[in-house]
């Protein structure tokens, strides 16, 4: 029998390879590395039935443990064999850097700002949600500025003051009910700019709300094009929880733009046709970056001035938790910057695993019979 173990160990926060791509719940590595070491020698099997984002099986065998991890969640799979890819960095560097400048060149367009007739590049663009109120129709925007002020001074959330003065929901002190109101769209409030030299955040006129708002994406898409069209299962807990259906959340596109949506879309189907081009083990990496930055480019991002520095805190929630006030950030950074995260995660990878040693199989749960053999797909994760 071997004693349990008697002292505890402080966490530690993640090391670059688990920073590549987000996964909830993912446990921290140095507890594992120690239950590892506790409780298994050098070529012990370590299975993780539940291996989530990877930690046990990556910790098992950069520790020299053979390691199975399996999941229910395709997206915990992908991401667990990811982590554990072998790849040449200055290969994956010059792909992925010139698979980035053709996408700058054909998309980069989409995020251009003139401001005081000086060209700028968008780096998020500041929405709020538009209602109807349901006493007198009048347009309410959901932001700040416009909430219920309860008796303690703080703003209500959940209730906001009609601006129509003849209306009963125009009382600062009671207003409508969010949820008794129509959603009818959105309304833009600022917009961050920069341009190498400098960075600005700016208040929208009337005037430049609504020539972003009339700005129209769907001519962009080919017809041979691969669409995300998928619905949000309408017997899922969080669909219920979230009031997404309440919100006009009906498909996982929903959640985006209409630009956003269209860009990612194009993104995607680009990087489809790289498979066959070039080596498939760089294409899953392009990919992976992909996926990994779909999180900070739809709805659930925000930016509140107490939070990093007044940049976008993107899907925080374990839930589809859609703010009142949204940010719309602007796809090619954002995939750029977690290319750039994947590099260094990947290069980490390669200093902690001794490949060659062919420990690892990651598969999903549904072909658990057939551990043995790799076979990542990247068309598993949607
Ligand atoms: C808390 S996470 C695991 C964390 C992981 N062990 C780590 O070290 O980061 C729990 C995982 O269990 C998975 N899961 C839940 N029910 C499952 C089932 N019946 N079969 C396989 N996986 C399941 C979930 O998809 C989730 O990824
Ligand atoms: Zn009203």
């Amino acid at each position: 029998m071997i004693k349990p173990i008697s002292i505890s160990v402080k966490a530690k926060s993640h090391t670059n390879q688990y920073k590549m791509h987000k996964y909830f719940a993912r446990r921290p590595y140095n507890v594992f590395q120690n239950l590892i070491k506790h409780y298994t020698k050098e070529n012990d099997l370590v299975l993780d039935v539940f291996c989530g984002g990877g930690v046990t099986v990556f910790e098992s065998v950069a520790m020299n443990r053979r390691s199975i991890g399996v999941d229910l969640n395709p997206l915990a799979t992908f991401i667990s064999k990811m982590q554990l890819k072998k790849v040449n960095i200055s290969t994956l560097k010059v792909l992925g850097n010139s698979f980035i400048n053709n996408l700058e060149q054909e998309l980069s367009r989409y995020y251009e700002y003139n401001y005081n007739c000086i060209d700028y590049k968008i780096e998020w663009i500041e929405w709020t949600y538009e209602v109807s109120c349901p006493l007198c129709s009048t347009t309410i925007r959901l932001a700040e500025h416009n909430k219920v002020v309860s008796p303690n001074g703080k703003p209500k959330n959940g209730y906001y003051c009609c601006p129509n003065q003849l209306c009963g929901g125009h009382d600062r002190r009671t207003g409508v009910k969010r949820t008794d109101c129509k959603s009818i769209g959105s309304h833009p409030l600022r917009v961050k700019i920069s341009n190498g030299e400098e960075t600005v955040v700016i208040d929208l006129s009337d005037e430049e709300a609504s020539f972003i708002k009339s700005q129209r994406y769907t001519h962009l898409i080919e017809e041979s094009m691969v669409i995300p069209d998928d619905e949000i299962p309408l017997n899922w807990d969080r669909t219920h929880e979230d009031k997404l259906i309440e919100k006009g959340v009906y498909r996982f596109s929903d959640l985006y733009t209409e630009r956003n949506f269209i860009l990612n879309v194009i993104i995607f189907n680009r990087i489809l046709a790289l498979k066959g081009q070039i080596d498939n083990d760089i294409v899953d990496c392009i990919y992976f970056a992909f996926s990994s930055s779909l999180r900070y480019t739809n709805k659930m991002s925000r930016v509140t001035e107490n939070w990093e520095n007044g940049n976008p805190t993107s899907m925080d929630k374990h839930a589809y938790w859609l703010p009142n006030v949204y940010i719309e950030a602007n796809v090619i950074e954002k995939f750029k910057d977690r290319f750039n995260v994947i590099l260094k995660g990947l290069t980490y990878t390669n200093e902690k695993i001794p490949f060659g040693s062919n420990l690892i199989s990651v598969k999903e749960s549904i072909n658990v019979c057939h551990i043995g053999s790799l076979n990542a797909s990247i068309l598993h994760l949607r």
